[in-house]
Parts: C-alpha cells; sequence; structure tokens
C-alpha cells in the first residue's frame, strides 16, 4: 500500500465554501458580507454554482497565459495531461460573459503575447473591448496588460502591478455590496481587493491549496470585521 494514497492523483475538488454573514447595521450601509469559492477546473457549471443565481458586477482575472502556462498550472495542480489553450480560452470567455450583469465590468490580466487573442475570442462572444492598459508582471522588462469590458472605469492603471493595481482598479468601480467574481481565483488578490473594498466574492479555482488561501483569508478578514 503507497504511504500516499493521493500523491500523483489530480487534486480535483468540487467543495464550495458558502460564507454568508449578517454584519447587521453597519454605517457603510453593507448589510451583507458573502464569499464562494469552487475548487476545480473552470467550468459554467462551477461559475453558476459560486454565482448562485446572480450575475456579477465586476469580472476580474489573471487567468493562465498561453498554453505553456497553462499546463504549468496544470503540472502545479499533479496533472500530466497536456490542457487546449484555444479551449481553455472559450471557456474562460464564455464563463466571463454569462456571468457578467448588464452594464457591468469586465478586467481581464494578459500577456501582451496573448491579449489580442483573448479580446477577439470576448468579442465573438459579444463582448466588446472597451479599453486596455499596458500594466507590468513584477519587472518592467515584462510588460501585460489588463484588458477592459465594460461602460467605463475612472483608473489609471498603466505602469502598475499586483495587489495595489488591482485595488486601485476594482476602488475605482466598487459598489458597496456588489459581487466581484473571479474565475482564477487562485491565493486570493482579487478576493482580498474586494472585501477590503466592501463588495462580495466569488471565485473558482483549479488548485485545492490555492483555493485554501484564499478562504482562509476571507474567513480571517470577515471574524476580524465582526461580520
Ligand atoms: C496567475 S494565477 C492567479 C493569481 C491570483 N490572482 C492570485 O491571487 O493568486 C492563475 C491561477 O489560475 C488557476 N488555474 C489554472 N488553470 C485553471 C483552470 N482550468 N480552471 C481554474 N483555475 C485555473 C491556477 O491554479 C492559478 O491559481
Amino acid at each position: 500500500m503507497p504511504r500516499n494514497p493521493s500523491r500523483g492523483r489530480p487534486r480535483h475538488l468540487d467543495l464550495v465554501a458558502d460564507y454568508s454573514k449578517k454584519l447587521g447595521e453597519q454605517p457603510s450601509k453593507i448589510d451583507g458580507v458573502t464569499f464562494r469559492i469552487a475548487v476545480g477546473e473552470l467550468t459554467a457549471s462551477r461559475a453558476s454554482l459560486v454565482l448562485a443565481g446572480e450575475l456579477a458586477h465586476i469580472v476580474y482575472s489573471d487567468p493562465p497565459w498561453g498554453p505553456g502556462n497553462l499546463m504549468y498550472w496544470r503540472t502545479m495542480n499533479r496533472e500530466r495531461q497536456r490542457p487546449s489553450w484555444d479551449a481553455f480560452l472559450g471557456t474562460f470567455c464564455d464563463v466571463a460573459v454569462a456571468s457578467v450583469r448588464p452594464g457591468g465590468h469586465v478586467f481581464v490580466e494578459m500577456g501582451l503575447r496573448w491579449v489580442d487573442q483573448l479580446a477577439a475570442a470576448m468579442s465573438a462572444r459579444g463582448l466588446r473591448e472597451a479599453g486596455r492598459w499596458t500594466v507590468r508582471y513584477g519587472s518592467p522588462l515584462r510588460p501585460n496588460v489588463l484588458w477592459y469590458s465594460g461602460p467605463g472605469a475612472p483608473c489609471a492603471p498603466d505602469g502598475m502591478s499586483g495587489e495595489p493595481m488591482t485595488s486601485h482598479v476594482l476602488a475605482s468601480v466598487a459598489t458597496p455590496g456588489a459581487l466581484v467574481f473571479d474565475p482564477c481565483c487562485g491565493r486570493g488578490m482579487t478576493a482580498r481587493c474586494a472585501l477590503r473594498a466592501g463588495m462580495r466574492f466569488a471565485g473558482v479555482e483549479l488548485n485545492p491549496d490555492r483555493a485554501a488561501v484564499t478562504r482562509q483569508w476571507c474567513e480571517r478578514w470577515m471574524s476580524r470585521s465582526g461580520a
């Protein structure tokens, strides 16, 4: 018998952590805080599970960038099967289009090399590009793009990166209690920025360890804020 029977197996769980707690009468007039995270491959059904009948005010995501990076994340999740980039991009765009409410905002961080493909796939599904900013990924030598579709966002993230950029962008369109959805939510950068801005969060994440980091941060944030 192997010492660790789960070793080497894909870690596809289908857990949904659903946390809804009343904040009570807060000066911010937020009447509830919710976060929901589903663990597993991004699919339309996992997305609707966490959206629970709502449409998102804001979709914000930093999904895999291109076939090599998509494979990297699969390997991190102990999967060996080579994924199809076109299929992933199609699902990601289908989910984004189906999840955002009319007049809502969609922000996608994407490598420079892949952003035109993203824009074409979104456009084929009816989500028109409204802008793109040149932002950074760690180093000024690795410029990437924040792609945007929506009615307009009063932000200026050019040259920014990471959590300060996401915070800045989300704050520019934040409405207390609004639902922010990240279809590839990783270790929770979007969740942190959304909850700090008084919004709610829904996410899907392939890797259970990364999803757990997000869930734990959200739980701690809620207990610290007395929710
Ligand atoms: C660049 S990272 C996201 C970083 C994230 N903003 C954070 O705070 O950690 C991309 C994420 O997409 C996830 N991912 C990759 N392929 C996926 C898929 N098919 N379905 C859902 N999530 C996926 C990876 O596991 C990884 O956590």
